[in-house]
């Protein structure tokens, strides 16, 4: 699906200078016209609403802006929007199903993975990368998936106990898929 960008007409506007992109964001075809300077980050704040990716240092040591750019946890504050056209952009926006969370989204609710809650979209899409990767982590591959990810508040044990138990979550489920599968 392609339309204009209708949620912030006034930034969404032709100005002089500013280079059209068409950017695929959570399964949707966007357009926008900004700055070619302008960060992956700053257009997904600023001109597509999206603020679940947290504005953190802006220097590329929290990682608060992660997002998924064709699978791959990247910081979007180093990116150029224009760097992402042709790419699949995915935000925290777009992680819950229909009507439901993700698996990793309940886990962090369940075993208090989040408190403040400003990295807690970072976290989620490097984990999320992470269990697509290796569906099975040990505690010394989560911390080491996550060591671009700080958090200020949880003192970490709590966000790998939450990564731990949705990896479980995740591998009963397809389990029980896979035996439906088998039995119909
Ligand atoms: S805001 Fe991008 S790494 Fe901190
Ligand atoms: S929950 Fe506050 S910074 Fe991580």
């Amino acid at each position: 699906m392609t339309h204009v960008n209708k949620i912030n007409p006034r930034r969404a506007g032709k100005r002089p200078g500013n280079v059209h992109l068409s950017l695929n964001v959570n399964g949707e075809d966007l357009q926008v016209s900004v700055a070619p300077c302008k960060t992956l980050l700053e257009v997904l704040r600023e001109d597509l609403v999206l603020t679940g990716t947290k504005h953190g240092c802006e220097l590329g040591e929290c990682g608060a802006c992660t997002v998924l750019v064709d699978g791959q946890p990247l910081l979007s504050c180093l990116l150029l929007a224009l760097e992402c056209e042709g790419l699949k952009i995915e935000t925290i926006e777009g992680m819950a199903g229909p009507g439901q969370l993700h698996p990793l989204q309940r886990s962090f609710a369940q075993h208090g993975g989040s408190q403040c809650g400003y990295c807690t979209g970072g976290m989620l899409m490097t984990a999320k990368a992470l269990l697509a990767d290796q569906p099975q982590p040990d505690r010394a591959q989560i911390r080491e998936a996550l060591s671009g990810n700080l958090c200020r508040c949880t003192g970490y044990q709590q966000i790998i106990d939450s990564i731990e138990a949705a990896a479980e979550t995740m591998a009963d489920t397809a389990t029980q898929l896979t035996g439906a599968g088998e039995s119909a």
